[in-house]
């Protein structure tokens, strides 16, 4: 709040609205079973950084003022979905939910019927005071859009109680992580529930293109992380350098991280009604940024402190992986195969991998990729009327540059 004028809070379009998310998301997470309900619980109590609802919450306000996808009324739209459906039942089974759901403007979800008010709750709407006069008083943001955001944040947190199974992670958040703090089986479990609740969430919105989106999500988070099981898509012993070492790496990336935020600010849009160059434009800021994201993130993991990060540092290697900043450096240092052909298992591997990346360009080049990749975010949403959520989004990706955990 004490930040000079000039400084743009990419929170301050959905800051309501992300001071009830947690609490919000944690009403869906509800469990009789009190140890169910500690462990579910768990990552919603520390410094999460929230980004993907925030971007989500961003983007359904950001797209608020876009083309509409049809002026049709929406019950009349959804008698010809309907007929749609039936005139082509048995002829044509390869219908693009795309195309037939597209111009089906959800208007019931202003008067949403999920269940739990949160998404409803009076407070964000009425203690609104917009600073300047044109803005309009109500939210523009749907509850089918809050709740969206909700969502993300369950499968997001969902896939870190896996992953820090997978990797034996010690730490997250600042804090000692779910499986070492409940064990595995445990935090396995609690990462199901929430997958549960999540779908329960997710089909009450009504949407079936969503729901298709948000699953796919799930599927791809898993894809990704079995790509990740190698670091190249040969399994040769000693491997060498190609174009494809960082194609591969890239679709690994997409898949365990830009899928998620992509395929949200999507849903997020479709929710909206927009037309279908703004849910394209939205899909592609997400990509773009989650790409960067993920980078960023690699990077770090070469640059920063376990306590500088909350959770371990190096941990990349460790594990066996092979990321950008090692991958490029590889380009210039072939003796790099048969460290990742073994993945830097045998006693000092790790070290030595480190040393030869900090000795080559391999971060400043991952850097200037990352660095790309929001560039290509911040033009995707280049077209949408100017806002204060449009300048949120174009933060959130220069923040994504800037940011040191
Ligand atoms: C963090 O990566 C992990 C992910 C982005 C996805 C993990 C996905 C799974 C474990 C598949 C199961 C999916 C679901 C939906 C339950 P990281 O290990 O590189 O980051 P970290 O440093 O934060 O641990
Ligand atoms: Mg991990
Ligand atoms: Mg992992």
């Amino acid at each position: 709040a004490k930040k000079n004028d000039m400084a743009i809070d990419p929170l301050r379009a959905v800051a309501k609205e992300m001071k009830f998310l947690i609490g919000d998301v944690r009403k869906l997470l509800g469990s009789g079973h009190p140890s169910l309900d500690r462990a579910a619980k768990y990552y919603t109590q520390a410094e999460g950084k929230h980004m993907r609802p925030l971007i989500v919450l961003l983007m359904s306000r950001a797209t608020h003022l876009c083309p509409k996808a049809s002026q049709l009324q929406p019950v009349y739209a959804h008698q010809q979905h309907q007929q749609t459906l039936q005139a082509s039942a048995g002829v044509d089974v390869s219908i693009s939910p795309v195309n037939v759901l597209s111009d089906f403007n959800p208007s019931w979800a202003s008067s949403s019927p999920l269940p739990v008010s949160q998404a409803t709750t009076p407070s964000a709407a009425t203690t609104s005071s917009p600073s300047p006069a044109e803005e309009p008083s109500a939210s523009e943001i749907l509850p089918s859009q809050r709740r969206l955001a909700e969502i993300t944040e369950l499968i997001h947190t969902a896939s870190l109680l896996h992953d820090d199974v997978i990797d034996h992670s010690e730490s997250r958040r600042g804090a000692p992580s779910a499986n070492l703090e409940f064990g595995n089986k445990m935090a396995v479990l609690a990462g199901d529930f929430l997958l549960g609740r999540a779908s329960v969430a997710l089909a009450r919105l009504r949407n079936a293109e969503v729901v298709e989106l948000l699953a796919t999500v799930i599927a791809n988070l898993v894809e990704g992380e079995f790509m990740q099981l190698k670091n190249t898509a040969s399994d040769e012993k000693h491997p060498v350098w190609s174009e494809e070492t960082l194609q591969y790496y890239l679709q690994k990336t997409y898949l365990k991280t830009a899928s998620l935020i992509s395929k949200s600010c999507r849903a997020a849009a479709l929710l909206g009604g927009v037309d279908n160059a703004t849910v394209e434009a939205a899909y592609l800021y997400g990509k773009n940024l989650g790409l960067a994201f993920q980078l960023v993130d690699d990077m770090l993991d070469y640059t920063r402190s376990a306590k500088e990060l909350g959770k371990p540092a190096g941990a990349d290697l460790e594990l066996g992986l092979a990321t950008a900043p090692l991958l490029f450096a590889w380009r210039d240092r072939p003796e790099l195969g048969e460290l990742v052909g073994r993945k830097f298992s045998q006693p000092g591997d790790a070290q030595k991998a480190r040393d030869i990346v900090l000795s080559t360009d391999g971060i400043e080049q991952t850097r200037a990729l990352a660095q790309d990749y929001a560039e290509q975010a911040i033009a995707a949403i280049s077209s949408f009327p100017p806002s204060e959520a449009k300048d949120g989004l174009v933060e959130m990706a220069i923040k994504t540059l800037k940011r040191q955990k």
